[in-house]
């Protein structure tokens, strides 16, 4: 009978194995697409957590390129020795002496005062060949070594800049000390 009974059930049994099966499939999905739907807002709080000190730092390192310190009132106090020594990092691409080769640069002799694409010898980017009629003032230099692309547009020279005004004046004040005849300082 017990035999019978249970040979007649399968059909049932499967039925009902089959129920459980898909009961067991759905509550499976719904835990993925519970998921889903928890996940995301967890990854929302750490972006936006992640974001505020982000933006903090963008607005501090964008604030220092928008207003380069002027230079000319550090001129007067700059140290001619230690902008010789700080050009170091120049003379990878720059000679500094009267006469001297160009290199990955131009020889930077005579440059304060000159006109941009002060030599005669040097094969500059199109865009600062095209700035001849213009004199490097004390301040244009001092905004192109702050930033050499902001000044020069596609320049060809691949330096990122110096960040600190008073280095940049000292390197200004050796730069105007190569010279004959110095221009004066403002
Ligand atoms: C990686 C090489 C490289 C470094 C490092 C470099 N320069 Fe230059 N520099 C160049 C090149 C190349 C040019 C020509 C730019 C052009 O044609 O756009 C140039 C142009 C210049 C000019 C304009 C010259 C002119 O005749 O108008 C000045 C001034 C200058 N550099 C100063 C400096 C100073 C100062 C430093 C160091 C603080 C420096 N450079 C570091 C490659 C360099």
């Amino acid at each position: 009978m017990a035999t019978h009974t249970s040979g007649s059930d399968p059909l049932l049994m499967n039925k009902i194995a089959g129920a459980v099966l898909f009961a067991g499939l759905i509550a499976m999905a719904s835990g993925f697409v519970a998921e889903l739907l928890v996940h995301p807002k967890m990854l929302k709080e750490n972006v936006y957590v992640v974001a505020v000190p982000e933006a903090a730092g963008a607005a501090a390192a964008g604030g220092a390129p928008k207003e380069i310190e002027p230079v000319a009132p550090l001129l007067a106090s700059a140290d001619v020795a230690k902008g010789e020594a700080a050009a170091k990092k120049c003379a990878a691409c720059h000679s500094f002496d009267k006469g001297g080769a160009n290199k990955v640069g131009p020889n930077l002799f005579n440059v304060v005062g000159g006109h941009r694409a002060h030599s005669a010898t040097f094969s500059y980017s199109n865009t600062l060949a095209a700035m001849k009629d213009q004199n490097w003032d004390y301040e244009d230099l001092n905004k192109f070594l702050a930033n050499p692309k902001a000044v020069v547009p596609a320049t060809k020279m691949a330096f990122a800049g110096i960040s600190s005004a008073k280095e940049r004046a000292d390197v200004i004040a050796y730069l105007r000390s190569l010279s004959d005849s110095p221009k004066p300082l403002p």
